[in-house]
């Protein structure tokens, strides 16, 4: 995935978005593309994205099988949309002076960083900290100490705010970290609703956007496509429970 990122954050960010939009999409050359040993960067960002498109969920994980059934009859290329797929690699590419694309443990990351001032950080893990997580299943990099990681959030000095998962063993890290959770209903790509927790220090801030934390709709923008629709927040849960 790390390629990815790389090549959208450099010079080679069209080069990326022009293979995209001149794939010729069969499911011949879809499995020729998935089997072939990348030999540059770029070609590993472009395999990963056709990877993530035509697996189920698209899970990167090995094993994970290809889609079946798709819209309309789409089959594999349910989720092929290339003219959105390289603009909006080009949008992001747009801002490449201001990213900088590292790779490293984030724990480290979080708990040895002097963070300056204005910095704000958004922790994505994956979701392995509960009995029925589904992390180990969509991550190769699943294994996670989620207690240094809640520690190390509660260190920082910055603003941050994490997504997890809405399981109690989460809600108990929270807890003892002295921090606060809120309840997001989010909408799969199958449309499979489920509740996940948005993590943080204290949700003052969001008491002024009705938007966010009322009852209304929020898009998790996404790289990837229009499947990813995150809906409605709902209450804050208590813990424990009473
Ligand atoms: C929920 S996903 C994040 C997806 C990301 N926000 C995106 O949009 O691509 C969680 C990711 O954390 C990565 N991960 C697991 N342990 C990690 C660690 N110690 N340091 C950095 N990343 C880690 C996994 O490989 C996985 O890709």
């Amino acid at each position: 995935m790390v390629a990815v990122h790389r090549v959208v954050f450099s010079a080679r960010a069209p080069k990326l978005a022009q293979r995209i939009l001149e794939f010729e999409f069969t499911r011949e050359h879809v499995l020729k593309t998935l089997h072939a040993e990348p030999r540059t960067e770029l070609d590993r960002a472009f395999q990963t994205i056709v990877r993530n498109r035509v697996n189920r969920g698209g899970i990167l994980a090995p094993g994970a099988g290809l889609v079946k059934h798709g819209e309309g009859g789409r089959g594999l290329a349910q989720r092929w949309y290339p003219e959105t797929l390289a603009q909006r690699i080009m949008v992001l590419s747009a801002h490449q002076d201001r990213v900088r694309v590292t790779q490293g443990d984030a724990l480290n990351i979080l708990e040895q960083t002097p963070f300056s001032p204005g910095t704000v950080i958004f922790v994505d893990p994956p979701y392995t900290a509960g009995a029925k997580s589904a992390g180990k299943r969509l991550y190769t990099h699943h294994a996670l100490d989620h207690e240094r990681l809640f520690r190390a959030c509660a260190g920082l000095r910055v603003p941050w705010l994490m997504t997890h998962e809405h399981d109690p063993n989460v809600m108990a890290l929270a807890w003892q970290n002295g921090l606060s959770w809120r309840s997001v209903k989010m909408v799969s790509g199958h449309n499979v609703t489920a509740r996940e927790l948005v993590v943080g220090r204290d949700f003052r801030w969001a008491e002024g956007l009705g938007s966010l934390l009322l009852p209304g709709t929020v898009t998790q923008p996404s790289l990837f496509g229009p499947d990813n629709n995150l809906e409605q927040v709902e209450t804050t849960a208590e813990y424990p429970p009473q």
